[in-house]
C-alpha cells in the first residue's frame, strides 16, 4: 500500500511509517513544512533496506497518492489542520492514533473531547472520510528502533467493517499479536485514555508498557 502520514515529522508518524516502510510498504512523509518532511524521509532511507519507497511532501501534496491516510498530529492542532484537508480526504480512509491527554502535577490524564474522542472528531470534521482509530498504544521509540516487534496488542475500532480489517491487517507489521477487533469508532474514547494509564505505567516502572490482549 501506499500511506501518507499526515504529521509525519513527529516521532509516532515517523515510527510507525518506519515500520509499514520495512514491511514493504511505500510511505509519504507530511508535514506544514515540505522541508521538514524531506529531512525527516532522507533520516528514514537509509535504514529500509528491501523495503518500500520512503517520499515526502507537504501534508496537502501527499494525499492523492494515497491508499490510506495516518492522522498523526497533537490533539490541540487536528481540527484545523482536518477542516483544511476535508476536500482531499473526502472518500478516503483516515487512521487516527491522536491521544488527547493533558498533563498536571498528578502525571498524564484524558481530555474531555466534546464528541467524544479525537477519533469523533476527526469524524465530524471529515464528514465524507472513513476514520479508523489505531496505533494509540504503540510507542514511538520502540517503532523507531532497529529490533523485532513488541510483544503486544494494537486496538482497532471504526464503524465501517471492511476498512476496519484493512488496519487490523496491517497492525501486524507494527506490534508481535497484530491488530484486535475493538468494537465501533465511539470505543476510541476508552482506548484513547487509556494511554494516560500507560504512560503513568511507563514513569513508575521506567518501562515501555503496552496492551496485550489474552484469551483470542
Ligand atoms: N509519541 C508517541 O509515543 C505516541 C504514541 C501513540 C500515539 N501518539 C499520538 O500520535 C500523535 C503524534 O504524536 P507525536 O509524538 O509524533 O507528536 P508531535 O511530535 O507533537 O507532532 C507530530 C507532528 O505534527 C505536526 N504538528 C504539530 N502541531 C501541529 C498543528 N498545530 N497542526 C498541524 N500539524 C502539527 C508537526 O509536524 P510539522 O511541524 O512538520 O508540520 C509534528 O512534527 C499525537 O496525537 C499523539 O497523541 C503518540
Amino acid at each position: 500500500m501506499h500511506i501518507a502520514i499526515l504529521g509525519g515529522t513527529g516521532p509516532q508518524g515517523k515510527g510507525l511509517g518506519f515500520r509499514f516502510a520495512l514491511a514493504g510498504h511505500d510511505i509519504a512523509i507530511g508535514s506544514r513544512s515540505a522541508d521538514r518532511a524531506a529531512a525527516t524521509a532522507d533520516e528514514l532511507r537509509p535504514r529500509i533496506v528491501d523495503g518500500g519507497a520512503v517520499g515526502s511532501g507537504a501534508n496537502i501534496d501527499i494525499i492523492d497518492d494515497a491508499d490510506l491516510i495516518l492522522l498523526s498530529v497533537p490533539y490541540e492542532g487536528q481540527v484545523d489542520l482536518l477542516r483544511s484537508l476535508a476536500e482531499p480526504l473526502a472518500g478516503r480512509l483516515v487512521i487516527s492514533c491522536v491521544n488527547p491527554l493533558g498533563f498536571d502535577g498528578k502525571g498524564p490524564h484524558a481530555l474531555a473531547v466534546p464528541e467524544g474522542s479525537a477519533a469523533e472528531q476527526a469524524a465530524v470534521a471529515l464528514p465524507d472520510s472513513t476514520i479508523v482509530a489505531a496505533f494509540h498504544h504503540l510507542s514511538a521509540p520502540s517503532l523507531l528502533e532497529d529490533g523485532p516487534l513488541h510483544d503486544e496488542s494494537v486496538l482497532v475500532c471504526g464503524d465501517d467493517a471492511e476498512a476496519k480489517q484493512q488496519i487490523i491487517d496491517l497492525a501486524a507489521v507494527t506490534a508481535l499479536r497484530g491488530g484486535v477487533d475493538a468494537g465501533p469508532l465511539r470505543n476510541a474514547q476508552q482506548i484513547e485514555a487509556m494511554t494516560a494509564v500507560l504512560i503513568g505505567i511507563n514513569k513508575a516502572y521506567k518501562a515501555r508498557s503496552g496492551i496485550a490482549i489474552a484469551g483470542l
